[in-house]
């Protein structure tokens, strides 16, 4: 029976209600942190007073007995004792008796278990950020080698105006700045301690919260014992940090399936991060990228429980609560593991920078720039946008690119058209060195958009609590 029953509980707890009771299948992946949350509360239980310095030094002993206990697979967990907590406080009173009984004095598992949270949170976070840093220094290094590489930028998924490659995946590397940076501020947010908040009301044991905070890392106490354990709106953060990340993995991963068609050829994805069809001998499937895709729902999923789980919750914890694991555990395993995959799929990938220069050949890229040519000659805009529509009309009609026009079919459209000049702003190759406006696609503006993001992420290469 577990130690928080036999008093106003004699009887068990019925086996239909264990099933649902029961989270040590879940929670204890929480261990370290409960052990780490127990030494600093035995610690400030004798700064407090209530326990000799002994007694205190026996608590710690006895649980980094356990810790080892549990790394090596050695602690029996009882679903009987309902959650890690539990297990562990049981294991300790096995231990030291009467002394591992005190030890839950000023405290109750629901300080206990927001604490762990924030504890296990802020790791995972930062775990997840050196991941993300790892993905986008990636990107950058395919960036720098495929500077040379040319392609069309798309929108609605059209070919638009020339681009680069490495301006486009540099693209994907601006999102991933902004993912890490919504965790990092989610972390400066959760990192106060709810320990000391007791189970709503505190204690009237005058525990010294600054310092029970200071020794696990937090920045202080949390300032109200309700808010403290009935709270996890840091798990909100968190895991709609990760859905967004998993959105943006997904338009990344979306965009590799589509690369790697035959349709259109623009990468192949290395061996290692391909499979094959268990009938089709011919298939190299981009399962890597679809899986990625996959995740994404997993993790919009994770971030809609955790807010619908508190929703409507009145003050203070609520059991509901204990729900909150399975979804935060799942978004942080879901999100680590499409990051670590995508990673490495993306450095071994190889790119074909002839079907990407070739994509330039169609879709008359360089309307855009034609229209510009025609302002410089001083056409209003809207006007040369409409003599250019025109010809791009004709080009469609005659089936050729609007390069393919004839000089004299230009210059039926507008005088100008028939000078030399206006061959060099239908060659998209000229055209994406003139966008040199700063964020813009030319060689200079990408070459010092690399070099930026390698400074940016090198100063976050340190997985600790760092610049946003
Ligand atoms: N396993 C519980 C959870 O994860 C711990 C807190 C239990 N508190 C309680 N009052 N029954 O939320």
């Amino acid at each position: 029976m577990s130690q928080a029953r036999g008093g106003r509980l004699p009887a068990g707890v019925a086996e239909a209600m264990e099933a649902l009771n029961t989270s040590v299948h879940i929670d204890q992946a929480l261990w370290r942190e409960d052990i780490q949350g127990s030494i600093a509360h035995a610690r400030g239980l004798v700064r407090a007073g209530i326990l000799s310095q002994a007694e205190g030094e026996q608590l710690v002993d006895g649980l980094g007995h356990i810790a080892q206990e549990i790394e090596q697979g050695r602690l029996a967990w009882d679903p009987k004792n309902e959650d890690v907590h539990m297990n562990i406080e049981a294991r300790l009173i096995t231990a030291l008796d009467g002394l591992g009984r005190k030890l839950h004095t000023g405290r109750s598992r629901n300080d206990q278990v927001a604490t762990d949270l924030r504890l296990w949170a802020r790791r995972k976070s930062q775990e997840a950020r050196g991941a993300i840093a790892e993905l986008a220094e990636v990107l950058v290094d395919v960036a720098e080698r495929e500077l040379d590489t040319l392609m069309p930028s798309y929108t609605h998924l059209q070919r638009a105006q020339p681009s680069r490659l490495s301006h486009h995946l540099m693209a994907w590397q601006e999102l991933l700045r902004r993912d890490a940076a919504r965790l990092a501020d989610a972390e400066r947010r959760l990192n106060e301690c709810p320990l000391g908040a007791g189970a709503v009301a505190g204690t009237g044991f005058l525990l010294d919260r600054h310092a029970t905070a200071a020794d696990l890392g937090f920045d202080g106490p949390m300032r109200n014992s309700l808010d403290a354990t009935a709270s996890r709106d840091f798990l909100m953060e968190l895991s709609s940090g990760l859905a967004i990340l998993g959105v943006h993995l997904s338009r990344i991963g979306e965009e590799i399936v589509l690369w790697s068609t035959q349709e259109f050829g623009f990468m192949a994805l290395s061996d290692g991060f391909s499979t094959s069809s268990s009938m089709m001998p011919q298939k190299k499937n981009p399962d890597v990228a679809e899986l990625v895709r996959g995740k994404s729902a997993v993790l919009v999923g994770c971030a809609t429980t955790l807010l619908v789980l508190e929703k409507s919750l009145a003050f203070g914890y609520g059991r509901d609560l204990q729900e909150d694991k399975r979804p935060i555990f799942d978004a942080f395993d879901a999100a680590l593991t499409s990051l670590r995959a995508l990673t490495g799929a993306i450095g071994t990938a190889r790119f074909d920078r002839d079907r990407l220069e070739g994509a330039l050949g169609g879709g008359h890229v360089c309307a855009t720039d034609l229209a510009d040519y025609l302002v410089l000659q001083g056409l209003p805009f809207r006007d040369a946008h409409h003599v250019v529509g025109d010809l791009v009309r004709q080009a469609e009609q005659a089936g050729v690119q609007l390069g393919g026009l004839s000089t004299e079919a230009l210059a039926a459209a507008h005088p100008s058209l028939s000078a030399p000049e206006v061959r060099d702003a239908l060659d998209p190759r000229r055209a994406v060195e003139r966008r040199l406006v700063f964020g813009g696609p030319a060689r200079e503006r990408v070459a010092e958009a690399i070099a930026e993001a390698r400074q940016h992420w090198a100063s976050r290469a340190q997985r600790a609590p760092g610049p946003v």
